[in-house]
This record gives structure tokens, sequence and C-alpha cells, in this order.
């Protein structure tokens, strides 16, 4: 049983309260309806029922694959999984006509430090992804479908068994669903907690009973997948857009955010904050107005900021308080939006001591299969923490920015890249505290704070 307690001490705050601006996803939600009864009572499954011309509208002819697919396109709907590819382009990939099994995938892996935020759309909304994946499938002539849920995370697994129990029952999922000769078999997975089987081709070995290592690419899923054949995987918090989309237009999701930065986004605001937690606003948001919302800094002023996960290049205060939250903004400013994780950092922070965590986690999760990544993580974490533990050189710098370029572009999947960029980001904005701690062996920010 999922323990609630933790969001409901007060009484007044569930997980959700107040933590939202025009909400898609968490709309109507208190922490505790996420069964089937109240899904349908919030609208749930009238995208699939109006697609599937069952909607009650009379002569209702629903949509074709085609439509559907061009709604989403029109949506500019971005993967919420870290790399924003546009999701109604990757759908037109699949090729719709292949003659034998196709498969649907839902990367609910979720092991991106600071990100938190597939768990509860699992755990409070799971009918909102079934419906999403139930439309995908459709749009792109699939029948079987896979949730490959965190392995460390298993009550939410068991909440989503529960829920694809009533969706079965209710003939929201199976064969010739509503009657509409439209059949599609969804089963959900569990992983063992690897942040590599988040890589989607290491996810697809995983999900075959190999162990999770990243295939060469190409060929790419859409042409050879799980089993070798055909697939399409996107994020839960992709799939759990999609409804709101057949609801209301491509074009209403696109308005709700800015131009190519479509609709809500979920970001998981961690770190030094009064009140962290997962918050849906529009993309195109303030940094500022996100920051307000989760309650302002703690413990401090604000520092730096990483604002896409762990993998996304910090950024200092100054910047980030002039940003908008969008794919295109945050790339513009040399990091990513990434899976929507905003680790905020207050003054009393190290960067060395902070890379010298990120980089553990990295040498840590490699799975060894490229040299520059197996060798080059090991590397940078030993580097970095010897400059945090005052054996530092001068050279060190410029060979921690030559191992971290030898390794980018030079690996089989963006582990590689994912390791190396937050170490050039940290030289790049917060120099300064290197070279302090190489030259007085010692940490600049616990020096200013014992002047
Ligand atoms: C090391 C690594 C870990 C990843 N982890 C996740 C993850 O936990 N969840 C996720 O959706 N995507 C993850 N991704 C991205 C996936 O490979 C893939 O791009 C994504 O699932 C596609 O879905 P989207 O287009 O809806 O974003 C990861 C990528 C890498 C390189
Ligand atoms: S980049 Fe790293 S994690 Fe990715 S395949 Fe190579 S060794 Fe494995």
């Amino acid at each position: 049983m999922l323990d609630l307690s933790k969001f409901q001490a007060t009484g007044r705050e569930t997980c959700f309260h107040g933590r939202h601006l025009g909400a898609q996803i968490y709309a109507g939600l208190n922490g505790s309806n996420w069964h089937l009864q109240d899904y349908l009572a919030r609208g749930g499954y009238s995208a699939l029922k109006k697609i599937l011309g069952k909607d009650g509208v009379e002569g209702s002819a629903g949509m074709t694959p085609e439509q559907v697919i061009a709604e989403v396109k029109l949506s500019a709907l971005r993967g919420r999984g870290g790399a924003g590819f546009p999701t109604g382009l990757k759908w037109s990939f699949m090729p719709r006509m292949f003659p034998g099994p196709k498969y649907l995938v839902c990367n609910s892996d979720e092991g991106e430090p600071g990100t938190c935020k597939d768990r509860d759309i699992l755990a409070y909304n799971p009918h909102i992804v079934i419906e999403g994946m139930a439309i995908a499938a459709y749009a792109m002539g699939i029948k079987t479908g896979y949730n490959y849920i965190h392995g460390e995370i298993f009550e939410v697994y068991e909440r989503f068994e529960a829920a694809l129990e009533e969706a079965r029952a209710a003939g929201l999922l199976g064969d010739d669903i509503l009657g509409s000769g439209f059949s599609f078999q969804l089963h959900a997975f569990h992983g063992f907690g690897a942040y590599i089987c988040g890589e989607e081709t290491a996810l697809l070995e995983s999900l075959e009973g190999k162990k999770g290592q990243p295939r060469f690419k190409p060929p790419f899923p859409a042409s050879f997948g799980l089993y070798g054949k055909p697939t399409t995987i996107n994020n839960t918090e992709t799939f759990a857009a999609v409804p709101w989309i057949i609801n209301h237009g491509g074009q209403a999701f696109l308005a709700c955010g800015k131009p190519n930065n479509g609709g809500t986004k979920i970001f998981s605001v961690v770190g030094d904050v009064n009140q962290p937690g997962n918050f849906e606003v529009p993309l195109g948001t303030p940094f500022s107005q996100l920051l307000e919302l989760a309650g302002g800094v703690k413990g401090g002023a604000l520092k730096a900021v990483i604002p896409g996960g762990s993998s996304a290049p910090v950024l200092p205060a100054k910047l980030m308080m002039d940003l908008t939250m969008d794919y295109d903004a945050i790339a513009k400013a040399g990091s990513m939006l990434g899976s929507g994780a905003v680790i905020v950092m207050n003054d009393t922070r190290c960067m060395v001591k902070s890379l010298l965590r990120l980089s553990y986690f990295y040498q840590h999760e490699s799975c060894g299969q490229c040299t520059p990544c197996r060798e080059g993580t090991g590397w940078l974490w030993r580097m970095v923490d010897r400059i945090e533990h005052g054996r530092g050189r001068p050279e060190d710098l410029a060979l921690l920015d030559s191992v971290a370029d030898n390794i980018k572009g030079r690996t089989i999947c963006a582990l590689g890249d994912a390791a190396a960029m937050p170490v050039q980001a940290m030289l790049k904005h917060f120099r300064d505290e290197f070279v302090h701690h190489i030259e007085h062996k010692q940490c600049l920010v616990g020096a200013a704070a014992h002047a």
C-alpha cells in the first residue's frame, strides 16, 4: 500500500495541493482518487472513446490513425524522457503496415537523479497513462504494449497492475475494445533499479530478459526494437499528455506552452527549496515562478541550478533567474530541460563536492561496454576526488576537461555524454572553486563561511 501520510500530515495538503498551474495531468487529483471510477468521473477515457467513434456522439466516425498522429504533431508535444524529441514525428516512423508483431513500450524506469515525476503519475493517475498508450497503439497499429517500471518502486508497479486489471475488466483494454474492433494488450514489467535500463535500447534488452546494456544504433527501435520488431518507446509523462491533446486539440495544447514547446511539463523541484516535489506548469513558465511555487530557496541564497536532471549542465543563479522553463530557452543558455528535475543549490554548496557526487554516480552506473565511458567515468571521479580531498594538481583542470572531451560523442549511448557534460559546465561556471581547492587544499565556500 502506498503511504500518503507524508502528504496528508496537515489534513489540508496533498502531494498536488498548490503544485500546479493550468494542470492537464494533475487536474482533479487529490492523492487517493486513482481508481477507474475516479478517472471516469474526471472525463477519463473520453479521448479513447472519441478516436474509436464510441463517445456517444451521433454519427461520430472517430478519428483515423493518421488524424491522431497529425493532432499529436500539431500539439508540438516533445518527449518528456530527456531528449525532447517530437512525439508525433516519432510515431510517424512506425511502419504501420508491417506484417507481424510490433510493440509499444512505456519507459517508466526513471533513474535520473532528481527526477521523481513518473512514479507519481503512475501512482496517482495510472489510467491517464493506460489511455495515452491505447491511443498511441491505435495510431501506430500496435496490438501489444509493455510498461517498464523502475524496480525500486515496487508499490507503484503494484498500483499500475491494479489499474490494468480495472481497465481490462471494463473492456478498455484487451480484445475488441468497446466493440470497436481495435485490440490492445498492455502488460506491466518491473526492472531491478539500474539507471542504464532507462536508455531505450538497454530497456529493450532488459525486457527481453537479457543484461540491460544499450545496443548500437542504427538500427533504431522503430525498425529493430523489442524481439527485433518495430517498436515505439515513449516516456510515461509523454503518454500521459496524449488524452488531453485528443480531447482539446493539438492547437490548444500548443497554445498552452510556447511555439515548439507544447503543453505543461511536470518539474521535480528538489534540493535546497522549502517545498520540494513535483510541479506541473506550462512550458515557458519563468524559472522564478517555479521556484516560488516550491517555496523559494532554503538555507541561503540561490547559487546554481541543474535544470534537467543530473545529466544536464549546471547554470549559475544569475542566468537561471532570467530563464523560462522550456526546451529551447534552457538549450540556448547552454543546458538541457532533460527529464525536468530541477536541482536547486544554495550558496553553502561546494561545487567540487557536488561534482564529486555526480561523478561517483556515473562511474557506478556505466555499463562498461565502451572504453571511453568505462575508463573515462572512473578517471573523472578519481580526479575530482583528489581535488576535493586536497590532493589536486594544477594540471588536473585541463586533464578533467580533456578526459570529458574524449568521452563525449565517442560512446554507444548518451550516458558517456551525461557524465562528461556536468564536469565541463562546473569548470566553466565555477572554476574558481576548483582552483581554490587545488591551491589552498581547502574549500572556497567553507573558507568564506569561516572568514
Ligand atoms: C543513461 C540514460 C538513461 C535514461 N533514462 C531514462 C528514463 O529513466 N526514462 C525515460 O523516459 N527516458 C530515459 N532515457 C531516454 C530514453 O533513451 C528515450 O529517449 C526516451 O524514453 C524516449 O521517450 P520520449 O521520446 O517520450 O522522451 C535515458 C537515456 C539515457 C542515455
Ligand atoms: S556509454 Fe557507458 S553506459 Fe552507455 S553503452 Fe557505453 S559503457 Fe555502457
